[in-house]
């Protein structure tokens, strides 16, 4: 028996002499090959590959010709040549061309041997053709295996959802010559331990701008179904659905949009605990991957299902995309959890000083766009500085967070309105007080004094010249604690001012019992003289440490490689370029860009903010000649805050800051 199921007819065209051709036709029927008669009358195409078989009794000049005209000719990619011929002078002329394969008849009894010669060309046809198929059918597993590899990959380095959603939907139709397709994605239930109950509409192929809908996930629709059962469908004609099935198809969308679905395959994608988390859907396999198809040809052959192939490639990429989304899954939820808990980190700071509340989300947005502007700015020095996205968020989070270290900060240090404690100036307050009863005291003991040794005429003649005393003791008592309270606001005081504060140091007033009470103890004095502000050294240097406690907090947290850098720009934003700042005090080639910009947001946003108990907010032109100064004096960058300036950076922001 000879085997030729593979033995691919539509290839192989037969010269033959004309008496010949009853003979050859009857061979190849006694060995089951039918249709020769086809063989004979096809004509010569420029295809892929194509078999010549020449039968012929000895010299036939008539092939020679042609067989030469096909050798010679560029236009065939590939032909064979059998000859099965009488003689060898066939075999001379073409002895050069490894094409020909050749046959050589007997003398005698060709009807015999014919046959048998037919057989063996028939036996390496089919060796050929199934070698030929193997070959081929390694090929297209290896351009799958490709294709997968390519895809598994892009969609590993799609973190972007919308893009990766689109990709995965590019892909799937690419591999199964799908003519369009959706991509449904299950949402998540509000609470955690709840089963999903709805399929999210995400992206469609087919161009039909249609917005995002949701399905219910369950048997009134198709993709509801897979995702509720889990497994695959394909459906060769989506209107001839077996009445026994339990989903059925919806032709609503086919009378929109004038289409006519015809077969679809359904995959779910599944997460790594094999729960269902979307569904590719695939909608009329084309018979030709390059066709744009008609409303005829999806009716007619245009369209044919989806093989099991398609399968077991869809399958795969399913696989493959349901980890990808995942993924992204993950990122963002971490993503979110990190975001919360940096707004939970500076609602602790801005509750603890409520009169910088918004300070540190105004620095991040001025940060943020300043950085955007810098990194489209074309000027000399600024032209090399970029930013991707993943170094703004960075920065953003570096600022969010730049001064996290205040929780470290006393409070009452944190909020010190006035160069002396509340209660500070209430024990002067009532020295003070307690100084003007002593002096009454001693007033009416006077007083009574006089009565009992002098008698009261006496002491009615200069009665009121004492009350008169008293009074002005009075005053100037109440005088110096005036000057006290007025010493007390932070401003810049008069030389003068700070004399008459420190003789108060050597008042003393005597009591009964021999001990004194001073009008003002030393350290008292030395709070009130603070020359600028309301911090003394001590107080300053408290503050200046949230810095430390910052850096001290933030390199506690593992930041992703994206954000490594937050620790060490946030520890910068109060160095100046001349290294006068805190509190590394290095100089501008040492800070980092992020910290100038950072440094030249947080002291606008410093002047500009609303009143302060001990400061009045700068209008925004007041707190750009202050930052211009600043500059001038070699503490903050020129170039940068020329940006700063120029892009109107601080006005950008106003609105989305008050709202
Ligand atoms: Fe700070
Ligand atoms: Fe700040």
């Amino acid at each position: 028996m000879v085997e030729k199921e593979h033995v691919n007819l539509e290839k192989i065209i037969i010269w033959s002499d004309p008496k010949w051709v009853s003979l050859i036709e009857k061979k190849f029927t006694e060995i089951q090959v039918k249709d020769v008669s086809l063989l004979f009358t096809r004509s010569f195409e420029n295809k892929d590959e194509q078999w010549v078989m020449v039968i012929s009794e000895s010299t036939l000049g008539q092939y020679e010709t042609a067989l030469k005209k096909i050798t010679s000719s560029r236009n065939f990619n590939f032909v064979n040549i059998i000859v099965i011929s009488r003689g060898n002078s066939f075999r001379k002329s073409f002895a050069e061309l490894s094409e020909f394969i050749f046959f050589t008849l007997p003398e005698e009894g060709v009807d015999l041997y014919l046959q048998k010669i037919l057989e063996r060309v028939l036996h390496y046809l089919h060796l050929f053709f199934k070698g030929h198929k193997v070959e081929s059918e390694l090929v297209s597993v290896y351009k799958d295996m490709r294709s997968l590899t390519r895809v598994g990959q892009a969609l590993l380095l799609e973190k972007d959802f919308d893009k990766l959603i689109e990709l995965i939907l590019e892909q799937a139709r690419k591999l199964a010559q799908a003519d369009g397709g959706s991509i449904y994605i299950v949402e998540r239930p509000e609470k955690k331990g709840e089963k999903p109950t709805k399929l999210r509409f995400k992206k469609s192929a087919l161009n039909l701008n249609a917005g995002e809908f949701t399905l219910n996930i369950d048997k009134n629709s198709i993709a509801g179904y897979v995702a509720m059962q889990g497994h695959h469908i394909s459906i060769d004609d989506v209107y001839n659905i077996s009445e026994e099935k339990e989903y059925h198809f919806n032709p609503d969308f086919d009378k929109a949009h004038n289409y006519r679905t015809r077969s679809m395959l359904l995959i779910p994608m599944k997460n790594h605990r094999d729960e269902v988390i979307g569904v590719i859907q695939l909608i009329n396999k084309k018979a030709q991957s390059d066709k744009v198809l008609t409303l005829d040809d999806m009716r007619g052959n245009g369209v044919i299902p989806f093989t099991d192939r398609d399968y077991e490639l869809l399958s795969a990429l399913a696989g493959q995309a349901g980890m990808a989304i995942e993924n992204t899954f993950l990122v963002s939820e971490i993503k979110e959890l990190f975001e919360g808990f940096v707004k939970a980190s500076v609602k602790a700071i801005e509750q603890r000083d409520p009169t910088t509340s918004g300070h540190s989300s105004r620095v991040a947005a001025y940060t943020e766009e300043l950085a955007l502007c810098v990194d489209r700015s074309d000027k000399k020095a600024l032209k090399e500085i970029t930013f991707n996205k993943e170094q703004i968020t960075e920065l953003r989070y570096a600022a969010l967070l730049h001064d996290f270290g205040k929780v470290g900060v006393r409070e009452k240090v944190l909020v010190k309105a006035k160069k002396l404690y509340d209660s500070e100036l209430s024990i002067i307050q009532w020295r003070f007080r307690y100084i003007i009863k002593v002096l009454e005291k001693e007033h009416f003991e006077m007083k009574y004094q006089l009565l009992k040794m002098k008698g009261a005429e006496e002491l009615e003649k200069i009665e009121a010249k004492m009350d008169d005393e008293l009074e002005k003791n009075k005053q100037k008592i109440k005088g110096m604690f005036d000057a006290i309270v007025r010493a007390n606001e932070p401003t810049i005081l008069e030389e003068g001012d700070f004399k008459t504060l420190e003789s108060l140091t050597s008042k003393i007033i005597k009591l009964d019992d021999g001990l004194g009470v001073r009008f003002l103890e030393r350290p008292e004095f030395l709070s009130l003289s603070i020359k600028k502000g309301t911090l003394d050294e001590k107080e300053r240097g408290e503050i200046e440490s949230h810095v430390s406690h910052t850096y001290q907090f933030l390199i506690q947290i593992p930041w992703t490689r994206d954000l490594q850098g937050v620790p060490d720009i946030a520890h910068a934003h109060h160095e100046k370029l001349d290294g006068t700042g805190y509190p590394l005090g290095i100089e501008a080639a040492k800070i980092p860009v992020q910290s100038r910009m950072m440094a030249i947001s947080d002291i606008y946003d410093a002047l500009t903010a609303m009143d302060r108990p001990y400061k009045k907010a700068l209008s925004a032109e007041r707190a750009i000649d202050i930052l211009v100064d600043e500059s001038k004096r070699g503490h903050v960058d020129k170039d940068l805050l020329d940006v700063f300036i120029e892009a109107n950076v601080f006005r950008k922001h106003i609105t989305s800051i008050i709202h």
